[in-house]
């Protein structure tokens, strides 16, 4: 059994300016580059609680916490989608805080980070939006057998559904460190209807062994977790605030 801690906050504990000090010049820098500030709190909460988590699990103080990025997309000499130079992918933490294993993610009004010791992870949570333009992004993240198991289920699932198989798919390939730039249509997963699993992976590096779960992000979110490995995965959901809330002074 694989434990993994899932830590849950929203872009409002941005509101804590202390939160900021806790990012190093690039990440502020980074966030300086959004347009919006609801991307911009989203960037700060998961930033500073990444660093936090991660202090936690290695007993250092977070400030002192640095992290690298590794995209297996680009390090496999793939076009980058956007070109960018700038480094980017799955944080690690470094130093005294290597081995622990984390995944960031963030949409609407969700904050995420995942924890664990040596195992990889990947955790994706998603907004579900009528919005937007279903058959197209069908089109775009799943596969054909998805397709047609999404158009068998009656209409007012299929918004819920598609974006559990989104939630699945980019959990697992976050979970490789290829993120979207793999193609979400490379991992084909279990449909709403079925427990979490993935069912075949045709992109270029198929982990040996991915083991899903579904998270539990509220109404009105879908969210998965994806582990490397051949155990089953056991998950711990906090609330961040009190974390969060401590930010630097009592690390
Ligand atoms: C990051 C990505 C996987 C998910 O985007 P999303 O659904 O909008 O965002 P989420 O909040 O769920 O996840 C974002 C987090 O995943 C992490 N992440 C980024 N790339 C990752 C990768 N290759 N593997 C694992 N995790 C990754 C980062 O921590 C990121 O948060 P940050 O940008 O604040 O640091 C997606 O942006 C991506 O892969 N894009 C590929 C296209 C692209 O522009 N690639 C650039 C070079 S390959
Ligand atoms: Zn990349």
């Amino acid at each position: 059994m694989v434990s993994v801690e899932l830590w849950w906050s929203t872009p409002r504990a941005a509101e804590n300016p202390e939160l900021s000090d806790l990012l190093d010049a690039r990440e502020r820098a980074r966030r300086e580059r959004f347009r919006f500030q609801d991307d911009r709190d989203r960037y700060t909460v998961a930033h500073s609680l990444a660093r936090l988590v991660v202090a936690r699990f290695s007993g250092r103080a977070p400030d002192t916490v640095e992290f690298s990025r590794y995209c297996a997309n680009c390090a496999s000499g793939q076009e980058t989608p956007t070109g960018s130079r700038e480094p980017h992918g799955k944080p690690y933490p470094l130093g005294a805080a290597s081995g622990v294993e984390l995944s960031i993610s963030h949409s609407g009004e969700r904050v995420v980070v995942a924890a664990a010791r040596e195992v990889p992870l990947g955790v994706d949570v998603e907004r579900v939006s009528s919005e937007r333009d279903l058959a197209g992004l069908a089109g775009y993240a799943l596969t054909e057998a998805e397709r047609h198991a999404l158009s068998g289920l009656p209409p007012d699932f299929r918004t819920e559904g598609f974006f559990t198989y989104w939630a699945r798919k980019e959990a697992s390939l976050k979970a490789t460190g290829e993120g979207l730039g793999g193609g979400l249509a490379s991992v084909e997963v279990s449909g709403a209807d079925a427990a979490a699993a993935v069912v075949s992976w045709t992109g270029p590096r198929p982990p040996r062994d991915v083991r899903l779960l579904d998270l539990d992000a509220g109404s009105g979110y879908r969210s998965a977790l994806a582990a490397l490995t051949p155990e089953p995965l056991h998950s711990v959901s906090y609330d961040a605030g009190s974390l969060l809330a401590r930010g630097r002074r009592h690390g």
